[in-house]
């Protein structure tokens, strides 16, 4: 089947490679001719583990190409939208790429189409798309339209592509059901060898569920939410670990034994950044809205992951009280680890207030600087973890990149002004860090100072 995907973004260019990978021809059409250039000249517009592999090897047998979103409309039997659909200030989504790619298809597209949405759009907008293409189409095109949710994490998107939990199919009929199980039938059964790992053995069976397309959209919106509601329920619940003196960590994983809760998405930190849970969780707050509904509950969990901020800092002060002129090396930029994306990065947010209280700020973050430096010129960005550490007050841990486990803390305590650690993010080796002689200050547990490490050890 020829298979056209609109959109080169996070979704549409993992979608992209990994359905050539599957063995489908593909043709991939974006709009920004600039970055359009950078991937005809094998450039990826973004950081994403094991994608440009896929991308090269994928354009190497001709089985993925670049282009128009013109052409991939003309080129297209199924024709994945995967547009970007960015916050507007209310919080509702900006449909209007969406609509702009209705627009080209009703003027240009004739036979059939399968037309599949995979961006993220409020309930309903398949029934729109519908609506909109009946009424402005010529009478030679035919066509269904499916919503196909993506449940990719970024750092992982080629992972949870190969291996999903799930493949939500919403469709106006039976016919569109089966040409979205064909496209998907290496992946639900298993006999695609997945680029990422060696032995799939352990592979779980994907669901494949067939709904509407309005229940299809809703799963979307409500499975991010419910992440975005488990982070802020364990960061809330962090506070009063730490105002009680008890220890989130063995919190977390006392109720994340019981299956019906599960030990994921029960990290405490600084919140959750991206550009989903926050962008998707305004929006469902708005959708419920539109139809009548109160969220409430979504904006406490607003609420909550907004807190971390100010409270990150607070702690920050509490240890070095006058901010002014301190310097503080900060570790990780990114909004998550094995990703170069700043896009509402709790990280950034923090490094303002802490600028805006007049600390300099020396940072370090493996794939993230040159986003970073787009955003806040003024940080001085360094070339490890030990540069950004010369001389600093505290070091505060941001994002949990794996490389700042692994830090040779015996030199590290050479290098700073005061040996004292924040982990925004609970993720280094505590011990490691005590035995060095750093002051060790975490989310959601007591702070560790060297003595006490010793005498909860004698207990
Ligand atoms: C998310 C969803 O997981 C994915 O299914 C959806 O398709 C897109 O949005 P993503 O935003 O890429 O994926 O990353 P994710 O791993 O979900 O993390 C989101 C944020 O939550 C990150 O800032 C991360 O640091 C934070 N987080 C995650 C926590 O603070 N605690 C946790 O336990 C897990």
């Amino acid at each position: 089947m020829q298979i056209s995907v609109i959109g080169a973004g996070y979704v549409g260019l993992t979608t992209a490679a990994c359905l050539a990978e599957l063995g489908h021809r593909v043709f991939c059409g974006e709009a920004d001719v600039n970055k359009l250039d950078n991937l005809i000249a094998g450039y990826l517009p973004f950081f994403e583990p094991n994608l440009e592999q896929i991308v090269g090897r994928t354009r190497g047998t001709g089985r993925l190409e670049f282009g128009s979103t013109e052409e991939a409309i003309d080129r297209g039997h199924a024709i994945f939208i995967c547009v970007g659909t960015p916050p507007l200030e209310n919080g509702d989504a900006d449909l209007s790429a969406i609509e702009t790619v209705a627009r080209t298809i009703a003027k240009r597209a004739h036979g059939y189409r399968l037309l599949i949405e995979k961006s993220t759009v409020p309930v309903q907008t398949g029934c729109r798309l519908r609506r909109y293409l009946t009424l402005h189409k010529s009478n030679q095109l035919k066509f269904d339209v499916v919503s196909n949710p993506e449940f990719l994490r970024e750092g992982s998107a080629v992972e949870d592509f190969f291996h999903p939990d799930r493949i939500v199919v919403g469709v106006d009929c039976e016919q569109a059901a089966e040409q979205m199980r064909e496209i998907y039938e290496p992946v639900l059964n298993g006999t695609v060898d997945c680029p990422v790992h060696t032995n799939c053995d352990s592979r779980k069976q994907a669901r494949f569920i067939v709904t509407d397309t309005n229940s299809a959209e809703m799963i979307k919106h409500a499975s991010n939410s419910f992440l975005a509601t488990k982070i802020s329920f364990i960061n809330m619940v962090a506070d009063l670990c730490e105002a009680a003196d008890a220890d989130i960590s063995k919190v977390a994983e006392g109720i994340g034994l019981d299956t019906r809760i599960g030990a994921s998405f029960l990290k405490p930190g600084i919140g959750f950044g991206g550009f989903c849970f926050p962008k998707d969780l305004q929006a469902f707050v708005r959708i419920a809205e539109t139809f009548g509904c109160d969220f409430g509950l979504l904006k406490e969990v607003e609420c909550i992951n907004q807190d971390r901020i100010d409270k990150f800092v607070q702690k920050v002060k509490k240890e070095l009280w006058v901010l002014r002129g301190k310097r503080i090396c900060v570790w990780g930029l990114a909004f998550k680890p094995d990703t170069d994306d700043v896009r509402f990065a709790p990280a950034l947010s923090i490094i303002r207030q802490l600028l805006a209280e007049g600390a300099r700020v020396q940072a370090y973050d493996p794939k993230a600087m040159e986003r970073a430096k787009k955003e806040i010129p003024e940080v001085t960005y360094c070339q490890d973890v030990y540069e950004a550490a010369e001389g600093a007050d505290a070091i505060v841990v941001l994002t949990e990149w794996l490389e700042f486990r692994m830090v040779d803390w015996t030199r590290l305590v050479t290098l700073v002004e005061r040996a004292l650690i924040i982990d925004g993010r609970n993720t280094l080796v505590v011990e490691d860090v005590l035995s060095h002689g750093f002051q060790y200050v975490g989310i959601g547990g007591a702070c560790r100072m060297p003595e006490m490490a010793s005498s909860l050890a004698r207990v």
